[in-house]
C-alpha cells in the first residue's frame, strides 16, 4: 500500500471518529433550536414518508396518539394539521423534551387512567415493543388500553423490530389483539407491511 492511500484511509478513520464523537452535540443543538433530526432507517423512512403522511391527510382526524418520544420523532407533530390534537406518552421523565404539548409522562399500560374511552382516531405505537414494553403481561395491558381509548372505526398502529430473540412472545397471540380487526393500509394493500429483506422490521395495521 502507497503511503498516500495509508493517509487516505487514516483521514477516512478520523473524519468519521469525529462525525461520531460531535453528532450527539449537533442532535442537542438542533433539539434546542427546533430543527427537525431525522434518524435514517429504512423502517423510519417508511413510517416518515408513507404511514404517517397517510393517516395526517384523512379529513375526520382529530386525536392522534404517538406511543415512546426520542429526539427523532420531535418533529412527528407537524406532519399533521394545526387542528389536529397530537398527544404523546413516555415513562421517563426526561424523554418529555421530545414529546408533544400534550405529553403524557406514564406507561402506555395506564393509558385508559388519562383519557375517555373512545378519545383517539389512531394510536401509533413504534419501536417500543421490545425497547421498554419487553413482556407479554405489559405489551397485552397496553394494547387493551389502546383498544378501549380507541373510538369505534379508530385505527391502530404497531411498528416492530423483529430481530430473533427481541420478543419472547408473539404479539398477534396476545388476548388484547383479538378484539382488534385487521386493517388494509390502503397505500401498500396491506394490514402487514415487512421491510425484508432490508430491515428486520414490521408495521401492522389494526382497527376497532
Ligand atoms: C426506541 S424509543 C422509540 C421512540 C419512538 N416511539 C419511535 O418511533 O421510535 C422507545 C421509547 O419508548 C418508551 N417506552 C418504553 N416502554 C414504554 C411503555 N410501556 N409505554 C410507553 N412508552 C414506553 C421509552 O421510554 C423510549 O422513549
Amino acid at each position: 500500500m502507497t503511503i498516500i492511500r495509508k493517509v487516505r484511509r487514516l483521514l477516512k478513520v478520523i473524519r468519521k471518529w469525529f462525525r461520531n464523537l460531535i453528532r450527539p452535540f449537533l442532535i442537542y443543538i438542533k433539539v434546542k433550536l427546533g430543527i427537525p433530526v431525522r434518524f435514517r432507517s429504512p423502517a423510519r423512512d417508511f413510517l416518515e414518508n408513507t404511514i404517517l403522511p397517510y393517516y395526517a391527510s384523512q379529513e375526520d382526524l382529530s386525536r392522534v396518539l404517538f406511543v415512546g418520544s426520542d429526539w427523532y420523532t420531535i418533529h412527528y407533530k407537524k406532519i399533521f394539521k394545526p387542528t389536529v390534537e397530537y398527544w404523546t406518552i413516555d415513562p421517563e421523565p426526561k424523554q418529555a423534551r421530545y414529546g408533544a404539548k400534550n405529553h403524557i409522562v406514564d406507561y402506555v399500560e395506564n393509558l385508559d387512567k388519562h383519557f375517555d374511552s373512545g378519545f383517539f382516531d389512531i394510536i401509533f405505537c413504534n419501536g417500543v415493543l421490545g425497547f421498554g414494553l419487553n413482556e407479554r403481561e405489559p405489551a397485552d395491558r397496553s394494547f387493551g388500553s389502546c383498544y378501549s381509548c380507541l373510538r369505534k372505526g379508530g385505527v391502530f398502529v404497531i411498528g416492530r423490530d423483529e430481530t430473533p430473540g427481541l420478543l419472547s412472545f408473539s404479539v398477534d397471540e396476545l388476548s388484547s389483539m383479538h378484539k382488534f380487526k385487521p386493517h388494509q393500509f390502503a397505500p401498500c394493500a396491506t394490514g402487514n407491511y415487512s421491510l425484508k429483506p432490508q430491515h428486520e422490521y414490521l408495521y401492522s395495521f389494526y382497527v376497532k
